[in-house]
């Protein structure tokens, strides 16, 4: 990453134009900008008209967003660009639009991160605040499901099951469109999913709507202390470790291991703490110091937790790109 304030640029560059970058995306998300152009190019009167806003708002914010490359401008007629067609509309393969409408609340959080760096943590976790406020935790597993989708395929590919295996536990499984899209591949599949309630709001319709109803079962409880059943044959803790602390984790891998078949599986999304971190897995662990008052692990820390907990074969894999994070895939 380059770094302005260290060479002869004014350094403010460095903090206003992440800033500005950060707020005309998340503007667009929300004004639906994006997915007004999906289908072809508008001016600003009609992208005024389409969106209810001001023609001199949305022309100011158009050519910012065509400045970085968000959008194009041929004479008056603004569209967007491949990638913005590509990620941030209903058009692309995944749209990640809920990304930005997360991050709109995520914006004052890290405007406060001075205080939690002082305390060491945060004042109120991200799962308390969700309690208070059930909406936050929907627009946040809104935000899950959009890199669910674009994690699903890999993880698909990734991870074949034997027809034996019927039984998956989805620990933290929100959405629940990892475990629609496997029962969907595997129609001998059954699946429960384990989260928060303010996670499960959307996905009992989400089911419904794929006629899974049946086959998936939703547990609003807390994986640190909902005793599932024994008998299970695939374990997914999917991005939820880094929200748990070290011990927490230890308990819960041994708890999953003793829930497992012979020949069973326990498959890890996660962001390993490898050294150096990358600027985006340094950024992760600042976000979780003020949301969750957690932080990534080390693969060495999953290795020692599952071989402690009895499992046999453990397997990292890395995902493409690294940002995707990666799978550890653990055999018993
Ligand atoms: C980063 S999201 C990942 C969601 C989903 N597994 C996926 O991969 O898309 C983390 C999920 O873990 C859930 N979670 C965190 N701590 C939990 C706990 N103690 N018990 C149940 N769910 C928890 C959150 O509510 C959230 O849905």
């Amino acid at each position: 990453m380059s770094s302005p304030a260290a060479g002869n640029n004014l350094p403010m560059i460095d903090v206003y134009l992440p800033m500005m970058k950060s707020a005309a995306i998340i503007s667009a998300g929300q004004l639906g900008l994006f997915e007004a152009l999906a289908d072809g190019p508008l001016s600003a009167d009609e992208l005024a008209g389409r969106l209810a806003v001001s023609v001199r708002g949305v022309a100011t914010l158009a050519d910012f967003l065509v400045s970085i490359a968000y959008l194009e401008r041929n004479g008056a007629a603004y569209t967007n660009s491949a990638s913005t067609q590509r990620w941030f509309t209903s058009r692309g393969a995944v749209d990640y639009t809920s990304g930005l409408l997360w991050t709109a609340e995520a914006w004052p959080m890290m405007g406060d991160l001075g205080s939690a760096l002082r305390r060491g943590g945060p004042q109120t976790t991200l799962w308390e605040a969700m309690q208070s406020r059930p909406q936050l935790g929907q627009t946040f597993a809104a935000y899950m499901a959009a890199f669910a989708r674009d994690l699903g395929p890999d993880l698909l590919r990734l991870v074949p099951l034997r027809p034996d295996q019927q039984r998956l536990l989805d620990l933290g499984g929100s959405h629940g469109l990892h475990s629609i899209r496997f029962c969907e591949h595997y129609p001998q599949l059954r699946a429960q999913i384990v989260d928060f309630p303010s996670a499960l709001a959307d996905t009992p319709a989400r089911l419904a709507a794929h006629g899974l109803s049946e086959r998936i079962a939703l547990t609003p409880a807390s994986v640190l202390d909902h005793q599932w059943a024994p008998g299970q044959d695939v374990v997914f803790y999917l991005s939820v470790a880094h929200n748990q602390t070290a011990d927490d984790n230890r308990r819960v891998i041994r708890r999953i291991r003793d829930s497992l078949n012979p020949g069973g599986l326990l498959v890890i999304h996660e962001y390993l703490d490898d050294q150096p971190p990358s600027p985006y897995l340094a950024a992760f662990k600042l976000t979780l110091l003020y949301e969750t008052g957690t932080s990534i692990h080390r693969e060495a820390d999953y290795r020692a937790w599952l071989a402690e907990a009895g499992f046999n074969e453990v397997k990292r894999i890395d995902l493409d790109p690294l940002e995707k994070g990666a799978l550890l895939l653990a055999s018993v």
